[in-house]
């Protein structure tokens, strides 16, 4: 791939998702894209960006899909999930009467599902110490096809679980048998109260019900230049009801940016209350 194709492929992944690619990840984005190309029995890069221009949105999809890094896991930075449950919630449920109606939680960026299904293990686990009937619904984004289809079938590898206390396999997952040996699908008492959309974090934002009270937002903005980050962090805000929280990663640094929201360390973040 040549430094120029590679520009126009820059460009072209920048526009359509605000992924930043610095100069030097050429030979990643050869090595990734170059299978594609051949799928499609292109011989060239030019015909590729050809081919790219003439089919539109959907092969423009499969290219961000190849780009974006989809790397997650359960439980992932735990000790953001340990201090949402012991230390957020219960004032968060105290003082939101919206919150107490129901909790609406989005996971943005939410790669293959599970920050969205740790999340709902948290919640429906809050749930059984404090307050039954908690009612909560959680919305899972991500720009990546593929990831969300992970996502929706929501069958995991057993092996990679690693969840953090005995219990949490029973409770919250069916183990699989026959052809599923050795995997498990999320019990449909956390599926219900989970869905799965494609949304572009800088498109429009209206499938987001709002106001949000919890919004996760873990290792994305690292991908993004800092205004792009600054843009995506007020958008994220302005979807938080006051005194509602933001979770960033952990190497998603908001110190470089300019932002409103107050800093409760961890990474956590929560919107003023009189802002
Ligand atoms: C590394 S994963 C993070 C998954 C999860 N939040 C975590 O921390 O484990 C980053 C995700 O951001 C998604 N992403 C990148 N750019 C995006 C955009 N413009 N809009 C929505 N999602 C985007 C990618 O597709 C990818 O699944």
């Amino acid at each position: 791939m040549s430094a120029e194709v590679f520009e126009r492929l820059r460009a072209l992944i920048h526009q359509h998702s605000r992924i930043h690619l610095t100069p030097n990840k050429l030979n990643m984005l050869s090595s990734r894209l170059g299978k594609r190309r051949r799928e499609l029995g292109l011989q060239s890069w030019d015909e590729y960006l050809a081919w790219l221009t003439q089919q539109g949105p959907d092969e423009l999809d499969t290219l961000i899909d190849l780009v974006a890094t989809n790397h997650t896991h359960f439980f992932r930075e735990a000790i953001q999930f340990e201090i949402l449950q012991a230390e957020l919630l219960g004032p968060l449920l105290t003082r939101s009467p919206t919150a107490k109606r129901g909790l609406r939680c989005w996971s943005a960026g939410c790669s293959s599902g599970e920050e969205v299904f740790t999340l709902a293990i948290v919640l429906a686990e809050y749930a059984q110490g404090h307050q039954a009937d908690l009612r909560w619904q959680i919305e899972g984004t991500d720009i990546s096809h593929r990831a969300l289809h992970t996502a929706r079938q929501a069958i995991y590898e057993m092996d990679r679980l690693n969840l953090p206390q005995a219990g949490l396999l029973e409770r919250y997952f069916q183990q699989g048998s026959g052809p599923y040996e050795g995997f498990c699908k999320v019990k449909p008492e956390l599926l219900d109260k989970v869905h799965f959309h494609r949304l572009n974090l800088f498109g429009p934002l209206n499938q987001i019900p709002q106001p949000q009270h919890v919004v996760f937002c873990r290792n994305v903005m690292i991908y993004f230049e800092p205004a792009s980050q600054t843009q995506l962090v007020q958008r994220l805000h302005d979807t938080l009801e006051p005194g509602g929280y933001l979770v960033a990663g952990h190497s998603d640094s908001l110190l470089r940016i300019k932002h409103p929201l107050l800093s409760l360390g961890n990474g956590i973040y929560q919107r003023p209350v009189l802002a």
